[in-house]
């Protein structure tokens, strides 16, 4: 893999935007972006050449529970190990944080197709359902 450089809580909202759009399509405003990840607890961002290829960001408490959202490597960087790099940095995350000796929760939400990246850092299916509701403001 070519040289890549990773930062911590400097994902810009532009640079969401962007990476959003790379998988997604429709992308959620700048100001709604902005005050998302104001207010995220842990941002990590992978570059090539200054250019954003990779981001995934977390929300949680430090003490018991982390939430994985956002986790996207651009289309023509993917199946290059990115993806592995983004969880290992949230998961080294949470191990440098965390209390000696406690168990911590992290959990995320994955589409069918991606269970198997998934599975394959360790995460695993449990009984409980996605229960979800979009408030319109
Ligand atoms: C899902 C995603 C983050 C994976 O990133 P990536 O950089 O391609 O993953 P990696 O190269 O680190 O792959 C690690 C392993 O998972 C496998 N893998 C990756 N994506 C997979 C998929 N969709 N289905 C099955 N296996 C997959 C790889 O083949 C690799 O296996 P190996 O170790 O046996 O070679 C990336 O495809 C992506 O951004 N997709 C679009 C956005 C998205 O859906 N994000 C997830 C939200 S839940």
């Amino acid at each position: 893999m070519d040289k890549l450089t990773i930062k911590y809580n400097e994902l810009t909202a532009e640079e969401f935007i962007l990476l959003w759009k790379s998988v997604w399509g429709n992308p959620p405003t700048l100001e709604q972006t902005r005050l998302a990840l104001q207010h995220t607890l842990f941002r990590v961002s992978v570059y090539h050449r200054e250019e954003i290829v990779a981001m995934a960001r977390m929300l949680g408490d430090m003490g018991m529970n982390y939430y994985i959202k956002d986790v996207v490597v651009r289309p023509d960087w993917q199946k290059k190990g990115v993806g592995t790099l983004l969880i290992n940095e949230l998961l080294a995350f949470i191990r440098e944080n965390g209390l000696e000796g406690t168990d911590i929760f992290v959990e995320l939400c994955a589409m069918p197709d991606k269970i198997p990246f998934y599975e394959k850092l360790g995460f695993g299916a449990n009984e409980a359902q996605r229960l979800k509701q979009t408030c319109r403001l």
